[in-house]
């Protein structure tokens, strides 16, 4: 049987998952691959601190990324340490210098994915990255291959499984933000520096990696407007399930004939909707193609084996590619010319929560200035605070994001209006 070499870098949560699934289903991976895939070293910057692993005899750790870059005995590199810089400088000259790459790193992906595959392919090597974006599922090579014959027109996901962790606790156990972050970082599923999950920063490199492929335009982070879940808090999330809502932080990305639209941001969703349903570490993504009609990927996305899983396939597909040959054949995807729709056009209803004077008439000084701008109240609950302050909830019927934004100022100059509590976008069915 050929045998491919394989050097990681990296060897935290998803350096170990890898690692674990390449030796435990060896056997299982060779029969399937054709290929008896080796992992020859592992670079990490404090070989110490994995002292008390047991590393089969042919794999060894090294601190010194040009051993791996110089040996041509090695034919795949796995990117998992993470980060832009450094993580850049060593997939760039693996890809110059003739060798494959799989990575699970979407920051890199997300700010230099065109500019690597291309690398690859005029190198002639792979560059894989399955684990970059959900985790476990396997969503990159549905796109490519599997729905590759559907226009697709909408990518609907939960992408971070932090965020999801932390709001499902919050909903479900009534749990507070900082001690479910702690949990989340504990189990492996949370970023080195957890700013990225929490302010939307993840779900959006994800959903530039997926919009690329399914509307074929290079696509980076920054084409998406992203918000995260820092300011919603347990009063929205109480109001919520009154008005028959669960919260979820959702990446949308729609095609339409005026452009594409990409958006991170928290949202109300029905109960019932199947991404209500997707609780704790699980992502989903729900995909519109005018093949398939519908279809939705769930599964873990995040953590040690399941992200392990996705760079294993990644990993015998190219050890495949390399025994017969056929590596940097993937063919670019990225020839469409399209707009970017802004995110003051996108329309849907709202969820505002305000804190109010206690007064007779105050309730129509405060939908007066939402009829200004030809939005209307579909639904309101008050709570009385005090002898002096209401919280008004409110829902509000479809409109721009532009006539939400006008209406937050015009409540900004009523004297009735104590406090702008949140603005939280309710997602149509
Ligand atoms: P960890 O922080 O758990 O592990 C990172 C590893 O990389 C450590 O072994 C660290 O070594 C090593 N490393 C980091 N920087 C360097 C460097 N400059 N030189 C040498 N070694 C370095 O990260 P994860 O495993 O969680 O994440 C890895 C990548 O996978 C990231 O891009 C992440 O976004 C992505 N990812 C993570 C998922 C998850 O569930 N955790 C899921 C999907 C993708 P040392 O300990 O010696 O510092
Ligand atoms: N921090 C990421 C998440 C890891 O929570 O989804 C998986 O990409």
């Amino acid at each position: 049987m050929d045998q491919v070499n394989v050097a990681l870098l990296g060897f935290g949560t998803v350096g170990q998952g890898t690692y674990e699934l390449l030796t435990k289903n060896q056997e299982l991976i060779a029969n399937r691959s054709g290929v008896a895939i080796k992992v020859k070293r592992i670079f990490v910057r404090n070989v110490d601190k994995y002292k008390e692993y047991e590393l089969a005899n042919e794999t060894s750790f090294t601190t010194d990324f040009q051993e791996i870059l110089n040996d041509e005995s090695i034919q795949i590199v796995v990117e998992v340490m993470g980060g832009t810089d450094f993580a850049a400088q060593c997939v760039e000259q693996c890809l110059a210098a003739g060798k494959n790459v799989a990575t699970a790193n979407k920051d890199l992906l997300a700010d230099q994915g065109p500019y690597l595959l291309d690398l690859a392919s005029k190198n002639n090597v792979d560059l894989r990255y399955e684990a970059s974006v959900l985790g476990g599922i396997p969503i990159i090579r549905t796109l490519y291959e599997s729905l590759g014959g559907n226009k697709i027109t909408e990518l609907i996901g939960i992408l971070n499984g932090t965020t999801n962790f932390i709001l499902s606790n919050m909903t479900e156990k009534g749990a507070g933000y900082e001690e479910v972050l702690k949990e989340a970082q504990a189990l492996g599923f949370a970023e080195a520096d957890p700013t990225s999950d929490v302010e939307g920063y993840d779900a959006a490199r994800k959903l530039a990696i997926l919009s690329s492929i399914a509307f074929n335009r290079k696509l980076f982070f920054d084409d998406v407007n992203c918000e995260g879940i820092t300011s919603i808090d347990a009063t929205d999330i109480a109001f919520g399930k009154e008005f028959g809502y669960t919260i979820k932080l959702l990446g949308i990305a729609k095609e339409t004939k005026k452009g594409i639209s990409l958006n991170v941001h928290p949202a109300f969703i029905d109960s019932h909707h199947p991404l209500a349903s997707v609780r704790g570490s699980y992502n989903a993504l729900y995909v519109k193609g005018n093949g398939i009609d519908d279809a939705m990927f769930y599964g873990r996305g995040a953590g040690s084996l399941p992200t392990g899983s996705s760079v294993v396939s990644d990993i015998m597909e190219i050890a495949k590619n390399v025994v017969t040959n056929q590596t940097g054949q993937l063919i670019s995807y990225y020839y469409a010319d399209k707009n970017l729709y802004a995110p003051g056009k996108i329309e849907s209803s709202y969820y505002i929560r305000l804190l109010v004077a206690n007064n007779t008439g105050v309730l129509a000084k405060v939908a007066s200035k939402l009829a200004e701008q030809r939005i209307s109240v579909q639904s309101v609950i008050q709570r009385n605070e005090s002898e002096k302050a209401a919280t008004l909830a409110i829902v509000t019927s479809v409109c721009p994001q532009a006539y939400i934004m006008n209406v937050i100022n015009a409540f900004k100059n009523l004297r009735v209006v104590r406090e702008i509590g949140s603005v939280i976008r309710i997602m149509a069915e």
